[in-house]
């Protein structure tokens, strides 16, 4: 009745399947297999120009990738050194609202940890609803709401992960110190909070940003949740930050181009401020 999660074996996912050359040895398997996951989400698109050494594959060339359709973002996923550490990027994700299931969503999550990933840095573009934030801040993730469907519903594939994973230190502790450490020495401005992943994709109304408000959140999304959920699920540590876009208790309305340009303008600060974190660790 019910089909497995997607899962990727360890010796399909080191393997190039698209025809792009470079960085792949002659037994066809990709050298230097990363050790860190990036999701670039809105905020750190130009941490992909910071990748060296760069190997790329087009989702589309990916057996099993979904192709994101949102305009903005790219389909490519990114291999290559940052801070002298090998990294797996995700140019461009894929989000609930467009129609894939919880588990194509975080499928690439999963290839991430069958290729021996340990820790995951996530972005993404959020609407504030802690009335001390503003416009353009950058918000440190220390804990979520997941209001997405749970991509671990079905059958739990026991080589992954536990059928009921524990969600304390969600947000590694440790990570989120080395942020603060990290933004005081460069200058930068950070803010904590939690991130409240919604389905989209409709901004919220107002009585939904009160809402999330009045449960504990201080930014609200439509991403990151899930993936976040199936790498803690395969045990890997995770890092995320928000750009604050707009600021969802107030009268402005919900722009997706005034996201972009929200999301491009923190951008350098979020990209300084992931590159030091992943050069420390
Ligand atoms: N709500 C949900 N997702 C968002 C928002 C918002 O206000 N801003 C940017 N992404």
């Amino acid at each position: 009745m019910h089909s497995s999660p997607p899962r990727a074996e360890a010796s399909d996912c080191c393997r190039p399947w698209a025809t792009k050359s470079g960085g792949e040895k002659s037994d066809g398997t990709i050298e230097n297999a990363p050790e860190i996951g990036i999701i670039l989400g809105t905020g750190l698109g130009g941490l992909a120009n910071a990748i060296e050494n760069q190997t790329i594959f087009e989702y589309k060339d990916i057996p099993g990738f979904p192709v994101s359709t949102v305009e903005g973002h790219a389909g490519r996923l990114i291999f290559g050194t940052l801070g002298g550490k090998k990294v797996v990027a995700m140019q461009g994700r894929f989000h609930f609202y467009e129609g894939w299931t919880p588990q194509q969503v975080v499928f690439p999550v999963r290839v991430m940890w069958a290729m021996g990933v340990h820790t995951v840095f996530v972005s993404n573009a959020a609407g504030g609803v802690n009335p001390d934030f503003r416009t353009g801040d950058i918000m440190v993730i220390d804990d979520h709401i997941n209001l997405i469907p749970n991509p671990l519903v079905g059958p739990n594939d026991a080589s992954i992960g536990p059928r009921f994973p524990d969600m304390h230190g969600c947000y590694d502790p440790e990570l989120r110190a080395l942020a603060d450490k990290i933004a005081a020495q460069e200058g930068i401005r950070i803010r904590h909070g939690v991130y409240v992943g919604g389905t989209g994709p409709t901004f919220e109304t107002q009585a939904e940003y009160r809402y999330f408000r009045a449960i504990g959140g201080d930014a609200a999304g439509m991403s990151t949740t899930p993936e976040v959920i199936a790498a803690r699920h395969a045990g890997m540590r995770v890092f995320g930050a928000s750009v604050i876009t707009n600021v969802g208790l107030s009268y402005e309305a919900g722009d997706h181009e005034d996201v972009q340009k929200q999301g491009a303008a923190a951008g350098k600060k979020m990209t300084t401020l992931f590159t030091k974190i992943i050069e420390k660790i």
